[in-house]
């Protein structure tokens, strides 16, 4: 095969070198420049399914219905919106040994019934994966395998089997011969990726790409794939905990956002229908520093334990660490605690934490935070089976959050009897079990606290 020229085109500024060097030689920026193919311009723009494209009106194009495939998991089939498009393209990204493969045979396994399915291994070699399928009771699965890591024969492969789903385990893996760098690096797994995105749109194929979450440095990480494909998931959780979080943090065919729970099994991954008492910690009487907010992640309304520990520094400065939680919001809360609710949190080091790993991007987890670090410094806890949740403006005022009814009744069918809402979120009518507390300002959270 002809080997395509390759050059190196500049992050900064875009100017290119025919070859490798530290420095741009157009704009002296160090380290900007990256290897890509140099292809031919294009004799005439043509859209992604190949016809010429015309100018229509908006009123004149009928959509199409998109055809899902279901995986045969649950929750998977959730994350994704419903199912699996014929055409897309999804990269499914987390930390080594979370699960990726696993899930992935599981879904191929699902999956073979109805479509031909390749697993493209670049890690493993096939008998580990039989070895996989074995552990996960699929031995006579209908999944054909693929050990291989150069692009051009897997997209032969690909031309003369014609897959309807294709798996790639892991894009990090693979390498074309057009480019000269190394396996793994941004050129090869930016170039595989599009190269296979472009194969899975003009034959209709299914294409999840692996990518393994790596530190910053010379391998690239799933992040510089993220624009190309059309769903992006990443797993989540504590790799210490059993339970393993999918989040869709981009989907073209489905709710961003939305999480899928598993529990690693002796058999696999399996899907939890019901996870929304899953990131408490069961303690027997209410203990001081927790606070359990009730978050939408997603389409579900999930309960979570927020602790704080804030404890006297000693010496140096004090810590502020958050886990699960954004920092630079702790930061804010802090602030706000201070100059609205007279609480000092100055000398102290102050920790919080998500129990059970979950990332909480919402700010219905303000309040909890707030009050939260407050049991915990001043030693005395929340009522028990309380839920709390709303966010914390920065004039000291708590402002509603989306379908708040809806998380109070979660709380309610859990045996939760008092939920400590913004005022704009109280129910019309009483709730059945639960006893609603609206609040204003931070101070009367404070109040609800020191009356507890
Ligand atoms: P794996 O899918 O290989 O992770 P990744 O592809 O993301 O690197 O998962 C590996 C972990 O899962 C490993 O620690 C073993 C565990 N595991 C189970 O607990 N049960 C099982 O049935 C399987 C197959 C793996
Ligand atoms: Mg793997």
């Amino acid at each position: 095969m002809a080997k395509a020229r390759s050059v190196h085109a500049c992050s900064e500024c875009g100017g290119r070198a025919p070859k490798w060097q530290g420095q741009c030689p157009h704009c002296g920026a160090w380290n900007t420049l990256v290897e890509s193919v140099a292809a031919p311009p294009p004799k005439r723009f043509e859209s992604v399914a190949g016809a010429r494209s015309a100018i229509v009106p908006l009123a004149g194009v009928e959509p199409r219905a998109v055809e899902r495939m279901a995986t045969g998991i649950a929750e998977f089939d959730r994350v994704l919106g419903g199912g699996l498009v014929a055409g897309g393209v999804v990269l499914l990204g987390g930390d080594p040994g979370i699960g990726k493969s696993t899930l992935l045979l599981q879904a191929c396994a699902a999956l073979g019934a109805t479509q031909r399915t390749l697993y493209v291994t670049g890690e493993e070699s096939v008998e580990q994966v039989a070895l996989r399928a074995r552990r996960l009771g699929l031995v006579g699965a209908p999944v054909e395998l693929l050990a291989e890591v150069q692009l051009e024969a897997i997209v032969a492969a690909i031309g003369s089997a014609e897959p309807g789903v294709v798996v790639v385990d892991s894009i990090q893996t693979l390498y074309t011969e057009a480019l000269a760098s190394a396996p793994g690096s941004v050129s090869q797994v930016r170039e595989c990726a599009a190269q296979l995105t472009r194969l899975a749109k003009q034959r209709g194929t299914v294409v999840i790409f692996v990518g393994h979450v790596t530190k910053e440095g010379a391998i690239a990480g799933p992040r510089v794939l993220e624009h190309i494909v059309d769903t992006v998931l990443y797993f989540e959780g504590d790799p210490h905990s059993s339970f393993r979080l999918v989040r869709a943090i981009k989907n073209r065919f489905g709710a961003a956002n939305e999480l899928g729970v598993f529990g690693m099994t002796e058999r696999g991954l399996r899907g939890i229908a019901n996870p929304s008492a899953l990131f408490l910690s069961q303690h027997a009487d209410p203990v001081p520093g927790a606070a359990i907010v009730a978050t939408l992640e997603g389409s579900r309304p999930l309960l979570v334990e927020i602790q704080a520990l804030v404890d006297p520094a000693l010496g140096g400065p004090p810590r502020r660490l958050a886990v699960g939680l954004d920092p630079q919001r702790l930061a804010l809360l802090l602030a706000v605690l201070h100059r609205h609710g007279g609480v000092e949190v100055g000398g102290f080091d102050v920790f919080v934490n998500a129990v059970g790993g979950v990332r909480i991007g919402e700010p219905a987890a303000d309040l909890p935070v707030l009050l939260a670090v407050s049991s915990s410094l001043r030693n005395k806890p929340l009522p028990a089976k309380s839920l709390v949740f709303g966010e914390v403006g920065l004039a000291g005022e708590i402002r509603p959050v989306q379908r708040g009814q809806e998380r109070i009744r979660e709380a309610a069918k859990l045996g939760f009897r008092r939920a400590l809402v913004p005022a704009a979120n109280r129910p019309k009518h009483p709730l059945e079990g639960i006893e609603v507390v609206p609040v204003e300002r931070v101070a009367d959270a404070l109040d609800f606290l020191r009356r507890a």
